[in-house]
């Protein structure tokens, strides 16, 4: 049985298994419109964002609350984090109070880490630093295999700043795990020091990422977490490593495209790709709430 969800290296592929499986229920009842229930009723659930999202913070306060669990979101800029406070001793706080689990995105690698070592409560990483995202990895795993089936044979491509982004790290891991062959391309200076050590394949062309895959990911440019400029303009960052409709045709039959958001538009995704019925970006985010639902309810409801 999980204790925390820190990173995706490691998780079994039995695991990722029953949290998929349990994940294509809970998609049942959203879209049933039936998605309340009180499987966590009684459970407090807190949510530590450091950093800015849109998509995994509102997917699980949702997630808690159509699971009957209450959420408690802690606003670091208005907090005691802003007098000093340490993580650990706001993590210990929040775990004082009787919460039951916490989710925690932090700038610096390893931050969950270090809380799920000071706490006895679940942790749920929801993003740190350039180290793991693995809720997003899971959604990811999720919106292939309810498109394909299995992930098992697949050939995943995922393009763009490969360095910056522990969205790929943690989509290696789990897609790996599951038995997809992962290849990936980028510009140079977006490609991280030690690659040919992670589990992937590295493409020469932009054409190589496209031939023969069944999904081609797309990953946001990282602004924040560059100090210097990586390529020269948006303009050629498309035209050289963008994921365009005309590019989706060298993709096998079938192929989709995925992107975690927030979408630069017209940059990744080329505008002729973002109206398009294999761009999954929206399916995504509500594969999020299914698959954090699934999380919340296996760290939280005893694993039934
Ligand atoms: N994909 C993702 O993590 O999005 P947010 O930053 O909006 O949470």
């Amino acid at each position: 049985m999980l204790q925390d969800f820190l990173k995706m290296r490691g998780v079994s592929a039995g695991t990722l298994q029953k949290l998929l499986s349990s994940a294509f229920e809970m998609k049942r009842r959203i879209l049933s419109g039936d998605k309340f229930s009180d499987e966590l009723k009684g459970k407090m659930v807190a949510t530590l964002f450091y950093e800015n999202s849109t998509r995994t913070r509102t997917s699980f306060e949702d997630a808690c609350k159509y699971l009957g669990a209450t959420v408690a979101s802690l606003d670091v800029a208005a907090s005691s984090v802003q007098k000093g406070e340490s993580l650990i001793d706001t993590a210990k706080t929040i775990e004082a109070m009787g919460t039951d689990a916490i989710v925690i995105r932090h700038s610096v690698s390893g931050a969950p880490r270090l809380v799920a070592d000071n706490v006895d409560i679940p942790v749920i990483n929801a993003g740190d630093g350039l180290h793991a995202h693995p809720t997003q990895a899971l959604l990811d795993l999720f919106t292939l295999v309810e498109r394909f089936g299995k992930v098992d044979g697949l050939t995943v491509a995922i393009i763009g700043d490969i360095k910056h982004s522990r969205v790929a790290r943690s989509n290696m891991e789990s897609l790996t795990t599951m038995g997809a062959k992962v290849k990936v391309f980028a510009p140079p200076t977006m490609l991280p020091l030690g690659i040919e050590k992670m589990k992937c394949t590295v493409c020469e062309t932009i054409e190589d990422a496209f031939v023969g895959s069944d999904a081609v990911m797309g990953l946001r440019i990282q602004l924040e977490r560059q100090q210097v400029g990586l390529f020269p303009s948006y303009g050629e960052y498309t035209s050289f490593f963008g994921i365009t409709d005309a590019r989706m045709k060298l993709a096998n039959k079938g192929a989709v495209v995925l992107h975690p958001g927030p979408v630069n538009r017209g940059v990744e995704l080329a505008y002729d790709v973002l109206d398009k019925e294999y761009c999954l970006k929206d399916v995504q985010v509500t594969n999020g709430v299914a698959t954090r639902m699934a999380l919340l309810k296996e760290l939280l409801g005893g694993g039934q």
